[in-house]
C-alpha cells in the first residue's frame, strides 16, 4: 500500500486549476486504497502577510471545499500543517542540511521574490524546506501535485537521499505524480502563464465559487486569437487552454469537442464552455455551502484528523532527534 499526501494552501479563492490539478487527482487516489494524507498548510500561507480572521475563515472554507470534492476522512487523514508541531520541528532541522544556492534555484521563490529586494521574507526562501518536511515526516511515496510543484518535491527527495546518507535509512525517498493532461490551466486573461488566484485581475481564474453570470462574463473575456477556429492547436494558448477546460468538465475528447463545433465561432464555444463549467461548478456549490453551516463539525474533522497525524509524525520525529544526536 502507498502513502499519499498532498496539501493546499488555504488563501481563499480555490480555482478550477486548484482543483483539477490538485483535487481530483487526489481523490482518484483516494478511491485506489492508498493511505491517504490532505492537509491545509497554514504556516505556507504565512510567507506572505495574512489577515488573522481571513485566514481563520478560509482554513473552514478549504475543509468544506475539500468534504464537498469527496475527501472521505474515513480513507485521507484530513487536517491543519500547524495542529501537527513536528511539520515546523523537521523543517528547521532540514534548514540545516539544505543549501543557500538550491533554495535560490526553485522557481516558485524567484517568481514570488521579484521585486521585493532586501525584504523578501526567509519564510518566503524557506517555503520548500518545510514542504520538504511535510512530506518526509510520513514516509510518503506519491506526491500528486501540479506541474509547477515538481521543483519542491524534487527538493525533497535531495533532502531525504542527503539525510539517509549521512545519518544512515530514515526517510522514504518520495516521488511527484504529475497530472498529464489538465495539470496546468493557464490563466483566462494571460494563457502564457498558469491561472493563479495570486494574479492581478479576477478575469483570470475560475473561482469555485463563482455564479453563472460570473463565469459567463470571465469566459467571454478569455483571451483567444485571431483563427476563429475550434481546432487544438498547442501553439494557440488560449484556446487550447480553453478547450482543456471544456474537455475536463464534459470529459469529450479534443476530437469530439472539435466536431462539436465544426462551422461554429468563439461566441458559440464561449457560450457553450460556461454552461458545461456552470453546470460542474453548482452542484459542488450547494455542497461546500451546506458543510459551511456547521462550523463546529468541520473543526472537530480537523482535529480528529490531527491527532491520527500527530501518531505518526511523533514516531518519526523521536527517530530524527536520536539519528541527529539530541536525543
Ligand atoms: P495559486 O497559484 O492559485 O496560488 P497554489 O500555488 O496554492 O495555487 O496551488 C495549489 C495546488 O494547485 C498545487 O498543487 C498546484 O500545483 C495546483 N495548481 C495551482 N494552479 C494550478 C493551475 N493553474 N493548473 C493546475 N494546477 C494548479
Ligand atoms: N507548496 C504547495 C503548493 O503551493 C503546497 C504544499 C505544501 C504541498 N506542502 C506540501 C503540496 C506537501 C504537496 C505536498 O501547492
Amino acid at each position: 500500500m502507498s502513502r499519499v499526501l498532498t496539501a493546499l494552501q488555504p488563501t481563499g479563492v480555490l480555482h478550477i486549476g486548484n482543483y483539477f490539478g490538485a483535487i481530483e487527482p487526489f481523490l482518484k487516489l483516494q478511491d485506489q486504497g492508498n493511505e491517504n494524507f490532505l492537509f491545509a498548510v497554514d504556516y505556507h500561507a504565512i510567507t506572505v502577510p495574512q489577515d488573522p480572521e481571513t485566514l481563520r475563515k478560509n482554513l473552514l472554507f478549504a475543509t468544506a471545499v475539500y468534504l464537498a470534492a469527496g475527501v472521505d476522512p474515513s480513507k485521507t487523514t484530513l487536517f491543519q500543517q500547524s495542529h501537527v508541531q513536528e511539520h515546523t520541528e523537521l523543517a528547521w532541522i532540514l534548514n540545516c542540511i539544505a543549501g543557500m544556492g538550491e533554495l535560490e534555484r526553485m522557481t516558485q521563490y524567484k517568481d514570488k521574490a521579484k521585486g521585493k529586494g532586501e525584504s523578501v521574507s526567509v519564510g518566503l526562501f524557506a517555503y520548500p524546506v518545510l514542504m520538504a518536511a511535510d512530506i518526509l515526516l510520513y514516509d510518503t511515496h506519491i506526491v500528486p501535485v501540479g506541474e509547477d510543484q515538481k521543483q519542491h518535491v524534487e527538493l525533497a527527495r535531495d533532502l531525504a537521499e542527503r539525510f539517509n546518507n549521512r545519518f544512515g535509512f530514515t526517510f522514504v525517498i518520495p516521488k511527484p505524480q504529475i497530472r498529464e493532461s489538465g495539470a496546468r490551466i493557464m490563466g483566462l486573461d494571460d494563457p502564457e502563464k498558469k491561472m493563479s488566484k495570486s494574479a492581478p485581475s479576477e478575469k483570470n481564474y475560475i473561482s469555485l465559487m463563482d455564479d453563472e453570470a460570473t463565469v459567463l462574463k470571465k469566459i467571454k473575456s478569455a483571451v483567444t486569437d485571431s483563427e476563429g477556429t475550434i481546432v487544438y492547436r498547442e501553439h494557440r494558448k488560449g484556446m487550447a487552454n480553453l478547450m482543456t477546460i471544456y474537455s475536463l468538465m464534459s470529459g469529450s475528447s479534443m476530437s469530439e469537442i472539435e466536431k462539436i463545433f465544426e462551422g461554429k465561432g468563439y461566441g458559440d464555444f464561449k457560450v457553450a464552455l460556461a454552461a458545461e463549467i456552470t453546470a460542474f461548478l453548482s452542484p459542488l456549490q450547494t455542497k461546500i455551502k451546506s458543510y459551511l453551516e456547521d462550523e463546529d463539525a468541520l473543526r472537530q474533522v480537523l482535529a480528529s484528523g490531527a491527532e491520527k497525524a500527530r501518531e505518526i509524525a511523533a514516531k518519526k520525529m523521536t527517530e530524527v532527534r536520536k539519528k541527529i544526536g539530541v536525543a
